[in-house]
C-alpha cells in the first residue's frame, strides 16, 4: 500500500510502497480518509523522541486518523465492516499517513455523526490531549480559573471550548489577529503574547495548560494560587513520564532530571508542575464523540491537503500561523 514513512531520523518524509498492516485479534483495520497532522509527527521525524520510543525503520508517520473499518480481527466486539471510526493509535503503532492502518480496538471510537471525516480526522490527538490534561489530570471544577496558552492552535483551540464547558473562567494567550477567533471559541480573557505579558495581568490561576516550556512555563507558575497547578505538554518530562516509558532506571534519572530545576521553582512557590504525553484512549474519545453531538465542541480544520502532499502538509505545521489542525485527506 501507499504509505508517507521515513527510512533513517530527520531523513525526508517521502511516498514510499508498504506491506500491508498486520492484524491482531482484537485489531480493526481502518481506511484512512483524514489523518490530523501534528507537532508529535515531526518530532518523531527528527529523532526527539528516539531514546523514548523506539521505532524500526521505515517507520510511517501520523497520529490520528478517521475512516470506515474495513476488517475486524477475531475477538473484537464493538465495530464491524462499514463502521465510521476516529482514533489516535497507541504510541507504539503510529502510521496513519497511510491507505490503511491497523488499530487496537481499544484505542478506536464511532465518529461523531455531526461531523465530516474531515473534521473528525483533526480531533483525536488534540481533544484526547485537552481531555488529559483538564479532566484526568486538571480535574477542573465549575468556577476555576484556568489559563490556555496558544488558544488559536490546534490543542489550545479545544482546551478552551472544553474547560469553558467544565465551568471555568478561561484566559488564553494568542496573537493578536486571533483574538475574536479564540473569543468566538469561549475564551473570558484573550492576552496578545506579542505585545503584553500574561504574568502582569493574571494571577490566581487553579491551572495553567502549557504548550511553550522554558520561559513561558516559568512565567505561568506565577500566575498560579498556592495549591495551582501547571500541566506541560511542550515539556520538561518529570519522574512519572520516565516511569511510565519503562526505561532504565540511568535514563529515567536523565529524564527526570530535565524538570529538577522547574518542579523546585514550582514548590518554592507553593504549586506544581506535571508533564502530560498525551495517551490514547478509546473510552475517552466515545465522551469526546457525545460532547461534539451534543454541540460543545467543534473541531477547528485550518488547513486540509491532498493525501500526496504529506510532507508538504508537515512542513506547513512547521511554518505555523494556522488556527487550529492541518490534515490531510484521501477524499
Ligand atoms: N505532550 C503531548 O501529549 C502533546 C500533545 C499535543 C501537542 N503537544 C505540543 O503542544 C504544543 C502545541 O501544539 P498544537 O498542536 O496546539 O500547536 P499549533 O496548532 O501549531 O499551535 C501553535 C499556536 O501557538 C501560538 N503561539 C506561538 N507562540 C506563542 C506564544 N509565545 N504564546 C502563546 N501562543 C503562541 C500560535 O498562535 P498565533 O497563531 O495566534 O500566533 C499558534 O496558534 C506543541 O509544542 C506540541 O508539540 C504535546
Amino acid at each position: 500500500m501507499k504509505a508517507f514513512a521515513i527510512s533513517r531520523y530527520k531523513g525526508p518524509l517521502q511516498e514510499t510502497e508498504m506491506p500491508e498492516p498486520k492484524m491482531g485479534e482484537n485489531d480493526v483495520l481502518v481506511e484512512v480518509h483524514t489523518a490530523g497532522v501534528n507537532h508529535l509527527d515531526e518530532m518523531i521525524r527528527s529523532g526527539e523522541f528516539k531514546r523514548i520510543l523506539h521505532y524500526r525503520m521505515p517507520l510511517i508517520l501520523g497520529n490520528e486518523v478517521a475512516r470506515t473499518v474495513v476488517r475486524a480481527g477475531g475477538s473484537v466486539s464493538s465495530f464491524a465492516p462499514g463502521d465510521t471510526v476516529y482514533a489516535r493509535p497507541r504510541r507504539d503503532r503510529i502510521g496513519t499517513f497511510a491507505e490503511r492502518i491497523s488499530i487496537d480496538e481499544k484505542d478506536l471510537a464511532p465518529t461523531p455523526v455531526s461531523l465530516d471525516l474531515t473534521a473528525a480526522g483533526s480531533l483525536p490527538l488534540v481533544a484526547l490531549t485537552a481531555w488529559q490534561v483538564l479532566i484526568e489530570r486538571g480535574n477542573v471544577q465549575p468556577g476555576q480559573k484556568v489559563l490556555i496558552h496558544s488558544g488559536a492552535g490546534g490543542v489550545g483551540s479545544i482546551a478552551i471550548q472544553l474547560a469553558k464547558h467544565l465551568g471555568a473562567e478561561v484566559a488564553t494567550t494568542a496573537g493578536g489577529s486571533n483574538a475574536d477567533f479564540v473569543r468566538s471559541l469561549g475564551a473570558d480573557t484573550v492576552i496578545d503574547y506579542r505585545t503584553s505579558d500574561f504574568e502582569q495581568l493574571l494571577h490566581g490561576y487553579d491551572l495553567v495548560l502549557d504548550t511553550l516550556g522554558g520561559r513561558n512555563l516559568e512565567k505561568s507558575l506565577r500566575v498560579l494560587r498556592p495549591g495551582g497547578k501547571a500541566i506541560g505538554i511542550a515539556g520538561p518530562p518529570d519522574a512519572a513520564f520516565a516511569r511510565e516509558t519503562g526505561l532504565n532506571p540511568l535514563m529515567r534519572l536523565a529524564l527526570a532530571g530535565l524538570s529538577a530545576g522547574v518542579r523546585r521553582r514550582a514548590r518554592k512557590l507553593g504549586v506544581s508542575y506535571e508533564f502530560l504525553f498525551m495517551h490514547a484512549s478509546g473510552d475517552q474519545l466515545r465522551r469526546v464523540t457525545a460532547l461534539v453531538d451534543e454541540g460543545v465542541l467543534s473541531p477547528v480544520v485550518g488547513r486540509v491537503f491532498p493525501f500526496d502532499q504529506t510532507p508538504e502538509a508537515l512542513e506547513s505545521l512547521r511554518k505555523g500561523g494556522m488556527q487550529g489542525k492541518v490534515v490531510v485527506s484521501r477524499g
